[in-house]
């Protein structure tokens, strides 16, 4: 496989955190924008199973399957040549076997030109992590609020119990993942976990203090229906400026100023 110098492999990634170069993820689900994502020069792109949610219309993350997640991998990776990308293992994947879980994350690497894989998880699933890792499959952690346990958990809360966090956070890291995702925790707990970790922290509603951070493309862009969480900064309104323009076409095309010769053959 031919990789150029510019691509951003997982001890890159690793040393941002000693050369204290922040890192900028985002999800992407399709080709067009995991290549501008790409071109934007952020460090990151996560094939996130939130495309259950912003893709495909789901409550919650849990119903997309690993072949579906394998699908628009495959799209993500044949777009990106610079960022890592790195892809979630779907419910309940890692948790149900450490065999399981290496099949899957097996499967990922060989289908689709990504590197990693990322799982909800810290201390009780250390023997999966390590079990991936000798395998040869790098490992994003992901500890605080687990989506893919919103039905245990009884909804998206912040997670608060810190002597809880920084043992799967360490744990984590002892058992070989080289990353750590932290969601909705609040920020002296995530940046207590960040300067006691060597690999780097990428937060998602966990304050200024980690090593990167990690949004939805969608509630970047303005492009979500539902809920938006208060950790969302939306940096455009793509709702408004689609549906702007998909007015403007209805309007040109009901009163025939489109198409105009500009726009049609002789
Ligand atoms: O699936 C996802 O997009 C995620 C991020 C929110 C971290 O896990």
């Amino acid at each position: 496989m031919s990789q150029t110098n510019s691509r951003i492999t997982v001890p890159k990634f690793q040393a941002f955190k000693s050369q204290g170069h922040r890192i900028s993820m985002l999800t992407a689900y399709d080709y067009t924008t995991a290549a501008i994502l790409d071109q934007s020069g952020i460090e990151g792109i996560l094939v996130g199973d939130t495309m259950a949610m912003v893709v495909q219309g789901h409550d919650t993350t849990l119903p997309v399957t690993l072949d579906e997640i394998i699908y628009h991998a495959e799209m993500v990776g044949r777009a990106v040549s610079n960022a890592l990308v790195i892809v979630d293992l779907p419910f309940p994947t890692n948790h149900v076997g450490i065999h399981n879980a290496v099949t899957s994350a097996g499967r990922i690497l060989k289908e689709t030109k990504c590197q990693a894989v990322k799982l909800e998880g810290g201390a009780d699933q250390a023997e999966t992590i390590s079990a991936l890792v000798t395998a040869g499959i790098p490992v994003m952690a992901h500890i605080g609020l687990r989506p893919q346990s919103v039905l245990t958990i009884g909804g998206y809360k912040v997670q608060r119990d810190r002597d809880q966090l920084m043992e799967d956070a360490h744990t984590a890291q002892q058992a070989g993942a080289f990353g750590i995702v932290l969601e909705c925790i609040p920020s002296e707990i995530a940046e207590e976990i960040t300067n006691t970790l060597a690999i780097p922290t990428i937060g998602i509603g966990a304050g200024v203090n980690c090593d990167g951070q990690v949004l939805v493309t969608n509630d970047l862009l303005g492009l979500s229906l539902g809920h938006v969480p208060r950790f969302v900064k939306q940096h455009a309104n793509l709702k408004q400026v689609i549906a702007d323009a998909a007015a403007a076409y209805r309007d040109e095309v009901r009163d025939s100023s489109f198409p105009d010769s500009e726009h049609s053959y002789s």
